[in-house]
């Protein structure tokens, strides 16, 4: 915790923390006598902030500030959010974001919106017990699978729910959902590259570019769009392929109604080694009663619409 004191003429009277040197790049000698507006030009304004500041590096660090009077005076107390806890922080404002492109991407589609909420909360299990992820790369996956098939928003409706059988031209059209997912993610990192890159999480971005455009990918190297085969295929499209299909056999689909868990089951590893990563499913199988059961739950919060 950084404290500060600010005489009346807007001076800095005393400075002390560990951490003042971390965020601010200067000592406590350097910092005392100063005008307060060196360090933060917002001047100063009585409640709780997160500010972020340059450093002399050219380097950005949020801060939560509380700033109050006492006695004449201003006081500041500064919190530093490092490591961790500035991830979390970015992974909470990257969240709102996700959670948004998802909800737009899916309106007038129900099916869709439930659909990635559902492979959202698979992947997080996925990464967690499977992987064995830390937790924020666990929330990472499921924000990532959350937005996998953003690319649909520029697909007309009407060729995405066409019942029945597609022509080569429509299916190849469909199957562009990837590239252009893809394209959204980096239309979004570069206007965050711009204006505030310090509140997006780069790994998230990294996830999100994967899984928008390796998710129809083969182990087999027979899927789309650029055939990449086996570990080429980054580890986050690999668990949203096999959770994609998984959620596609237990939903109602125009062509399909929903299949029962043992068919689906099966399915799944019939695909193993050809569609899906075969070490994936095993371990899927391996976790498959508490893979049931949040199939289960989720599908009751979260249920598949038949349109
Ligand atoms: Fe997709
Ligand atoms: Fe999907």
């Amino acid at each position: 915790m950084i404290q500060l004191t600010i005489s009346s003429d807007g001076l800095i009277k005393s400075a002390t923390g560990s951490e003042l040197l971390e965020v601010f790049s200067m000592t406590d000698e350097e910092l005392v006598g100063l005008p307060y507006a060196v360090i933060d030009k917002e001047q100063l304004e009585m409640g709780i902030h997160t500010r972020i500041f340059v450093q002399r590096t050219g380097d950005t660090i949020p801060v939560q500030m509380a700033v109050f009077r006492k006695n004449g005076e201003w006081m500041v107390w500064a919190q530093p959010l490092l490591g961790d806890k500035q991830d979390e922080l970015r992974l909470q404002a990257s969240e709102v974001l996700f959670q948004s492109i998802a909800y737009v991407t899916s309106c007038g589609d129900p099916e869709l919106k439930a659909h990635v909420q559902r492979v959202g909360k698979y992947a997080r299990f996925c990464a967690e017990r499977i992987l064995r992820w830390n937790t924020l790369d666990a929330k990472r996956l499921e924000l990532a699978a959350l937005v996998h098939d953003v690319g649909k928003i520029t697909i007309p409706s009407v060729l995405r729910l066409k019942p029945g059988e597609l022509d080569h031209d429509e299916r190849r059209y469909i199957e562009q959902h990837t590239e252009r997912g893809h394209h959204v993610i980096v239309a979004l990192e570069q206007r965050f590259a711009k204006n505030a890159l310090w509140m997006m999480d780069q790994k998230l971005l990294h996830f999100a570019k994967d899984v928008t455009l390796f998710h129809h990918e083969n182990w087999d190297g027979s899927g789309y769009p650029t055939n990449l085969s086996g570990t080429d295929i980054p580890m986050a499209a690999r668990v949203v392929k096999m959770l994609d299909v998984i959620d596609a056999l237990l939903s109602h689909r125009v062509y399909k109604s929903p299949w029962p868990w043992r068919k689906v089951k099966e399915q799944v590893i019939l695909l193993s080694g050809t569609e899906l990563d075969e070490t994936l499913v095993k371990e899927l199988v391996l976790h498959e009663p508490d893979f049931l059961r949040l199939v289960e739950v989720t599908h009751e919060s979260i249920p598949s619409v038949e349109l």
